[in-house]
């Protein structure tokens, strides 16, 4: 492509760290796209002749056919997609191939190619997370009032519904959206016309190119359309973040599965068995989802540090941008779409939840209120009471609700029966009535109400 200053060919380790065909032909669809767009624009504004720019798009056409049916050969020698592409259009139509490249460099190039990638990933991504929330925000409903413990520290703290503590992954994953949403449209803009940096002397048109390739604008400076790779760094900071809420939630899949907490059971479809032990039922899927965020979380970290301290504009150092997003946006949406599966297939076993939501003393907290409201002591001193009648309990063995009575009072003489009332774990989880509480009412309320925007965001896509 340079052979006019250039006499001799590339040392053989030039060339292997130089290549990069072998990952970004993953973008010889967006390049396509652009190089239509390109070459159209050229043709309207008088640039290239329309006979000439109809021979490009055809030749672009056959080349688009010849990597989906797998008969194109991608060649080491032409280093990247962009060559590989142009080197073929040549070997199809001949001498027009040539004034493809007018007004334009491989730098707006892969910008545009890697900025639609990512564009198109996010597009992908985006449902992804939707039909996640809609399969939690289903089982949610349908255990609005399934009590199950609710732990801090991982000691169980309080009790909670299943539903509840489904939905609170259905929460973040609409902040997960919304970072995906925002960085649509900050991405949105066009780098195709700044050429190699500083923009170029025909008299190109970037408005229609920006908006034939769905873009809203053309990026306004042409060293930044270059040099920018926040679009990328964005999309993976949302996706850590995803990332990281998915792992939350495979970990708790985990521990829940142990025959030790035996809260919920995985079927066949998603646990594989032990090569060894006949006995074993393991949870791989959640496993692996689990830890898909460490190769996502560094293909964020590793941007960050390629980017780190490049002057403008372009520098080849952003050509490892690539492997690493292509690598991390599939994981999640791979991540994505295991997690859906599991929540369809996983179910509650409602008497283990139940029975653990008992244990610890789990509604002292309920008994320090009835103290607060029935006897009107202050908080402080009713925490104070009702340590020691835990206390009471642990010394004879007895869940909070079986303490008799006469124990209590030898504690605080002005307990009565009516204390029996907020130490079921029933009543605990239904008295929690206040704005996004855990009372089955309220995730009844909150499910329906998800249900409803998620069906009018995914009609507005
Ligand atoms: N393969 C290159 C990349 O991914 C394309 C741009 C090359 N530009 C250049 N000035 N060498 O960044």
């Amino acid at each position: 492509m340079w052979g006019g200053r250039f006499a001799a060919s590339p040392a053989e380790i030039m060339e292997e760290i130089n290549v990069s065909i072998s990952f970004d032909k993953a973008l010889a669809p967006q390049d396509i796209r652009g190089s239509k767009a390109h070459a159209a624009m050229l043709a309207e504004v008088g640039i290239i002749t329309k006979s000439d720019a109809r021979e490009i798009l055809r030749g672009l056409d056959q080349v688009a056919a010849e990597i989906q049916d797998g008969s194109f050969e991608f060649k080491r020698a032409l280093e990247d997609v962009h060559m590989n592409v142009e080197s073929r259009l040549k070997e199809i139509i001949g001498q027009p191939a040539g004034r493809l490249h007018t007004a334009r460099s491989r730098n707006d190039q892969v910008a545009t190619d890697f900025r639609l990638f990512v564009r198109d990933t996010t597009d992908a991504i985006i449902p992804a997370i939707g039909e996640l929330q809609r399969v939690l925000v289903e089982k949610a409903e349908a255990h609005a009032a399934t009590v199950m413990p609710g732990f801090t520290h991982l000691q169980p703290a309080q009790p909670v519904t299943f539903g509840h503590h489904l939905l609170a992954y259905v929460e973040m994953l609409g902040r997960d959206r919304g970072r995906f949403v925002d960085a649509r449209k900050r991405l949105n803009e066009c780098p195709l016309g700044s050429a190699a940096l500083a923009g170029t002397s025909f008299p190109i048109d970037r408005n229609k190119t920006a908006d034939v390739l769905g873009f809203d604008r053309p990026m306004a400076n042409s060293l930044d359309g270059v040099a920018d790779r926040d679009f990328a760094l964005e999309v993976l900071a949302a996706s850590s973040i995803a990332a990281v809420h998915l792992s939350r939630f495979a970990e708790e899949i985990v521990i829940w599965m142990t025959p030790q907490f035996g809260f919920i059971t995985l079927s066949d479809r998603f646990t594989t068995g032990s090569s060894i032990m006949p006995q074993k039922r393991n949870p791989d899927a959640a496993e692996l989802v689990r830890a898909k965020v460490g190769r996502i979380a560094a293909a964020f970290q590793g941007l960050l540090m390629v980017m780190k301290g490049l002057p403008l504009a372009y520098s080849k150092d952003m050509q490892e941008d690539k492997e690493a997003t292509f690598d991390a946006l599939a994981s999640l949406r791979l991540a994505l779409l295991a997690m859906t599966g599991m929540v369809q297939d996983l179910e509650p076993v409602k008497e283990t939840m139940r029975a653990a939501a008992g244990r610890g003393y789990s509604t002292a907290t309920d008994l320090a209120d009835w103290l607060v409201r029935e006897l009107k002591m202050p908080f402080r001193d009713a925490h104070h009471v009702t340590g020691s009648i835990v206390k009471a309990a642990e010394d004879r063995g007895l869940d909070l609700e079986n303490v008799p009575l006469d124990v209590m009072q030898a504690i605080e003489p002005r307990i009565s029966n009516s204390v029996y009332s907020v130490l079921s774990v029933e009543n605990s989880v239904k008295s929690r009535k206040s704005y996004g509480g855990t009372s089955p009412q309220n995730v009844t309320k909150m499910a329906r109400a998800w249900a409803r925007r998620l069906e009018k965001e995914s009609a507005g896509r």
